[in-house]
């Protein structure tokens, strides 16, 4: 049978020959190149970080300066210069690890929960992650600080969206080309 194109495969197989350790880089590249995210020097934490693609783009972009952190349920695979952690992020003690900087220019979360295939379980999951992103995002970010969080559409996100309306002064919506299921996965980037 005639293997069927999609074309995000390309994604895959650059995302091998750069060197990266998943093709969901590609995402955090666009959002990027849309919100001008990651600057040298910055201290960035990266929430459901694992295999690490995300921690790899952001350390090459904040450069010898900046501090790059990750976390994740999962074990990461060392790399250089990045200090991970493996823990549950909705854990209200996370920010009390001493790793965990208090003061963070950029958290990004590319959280994405264990499926149980039922829909609207699964998305009720994503928001749940993401209210404990929009937590740590208010404890630990600097004034002036971002964070980027990705959400999987479905009968709650409209909600959610207006509750971080009702906190955050900047509530901007994005959906990427290298996303696999575009009309599904939504970044949400929040500011004060
Ligand atoms: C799509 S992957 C992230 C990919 C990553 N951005 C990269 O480029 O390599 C989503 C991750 O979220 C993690 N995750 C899900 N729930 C979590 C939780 N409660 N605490 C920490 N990590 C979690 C999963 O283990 C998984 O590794």
């Amino acid at each position: 049978m005639p293997k069927r194109y999609t074309p995000n495969d390309e994604l895959s197989q650059k995302a091998k020959a750069e060197g990266y350790r998943a093709r969901s880089v590609y995402k955090l590249k666009e959002l990027d190149e849309k919100f001008n995210l990651i600057k040298p020097g910055m201290t960035v934490l990266d929430l459901g970080a694992a295999p690490g693609s995300w921690l790899q783009y952001a350390k090459e972009k904040v450069g010898p300066k900046g501090k790059v952190i990750g976390v994740d349920l999962q074990e990461i695979e060392p790399i250089e210069g990045i200090e991970t952690i493996k823990a549950d992020i909705t854990e209200p003690t996370l920010l009390t690890l001493p790793t965990i900087p208090k003061s963070i220019d950029l958290i990004l979360s590319d959280l994405a929960p264990s499926t149980s295939g039922v829909k609207d379980v699964d998305q009720w999951r994503s928001i749940e992650l993401n209210q404990a992103v929009e937590k740590i995002a208010e404890q630990a970010l600097k004034p002036g600080g971002v964070c980027v969080m990705k959400v999987f559409r479905g009968a709650d996100f409209d909600d959610f969206l207006r509750s971080l309306k009702t906190k955050w002064e900047t509530v901007k919506t994005a959906q990427v080309k290298a996303s696999r299921d575009r009309s599904r996965e939504i970044y949400i980037l929040i500011a004060n």
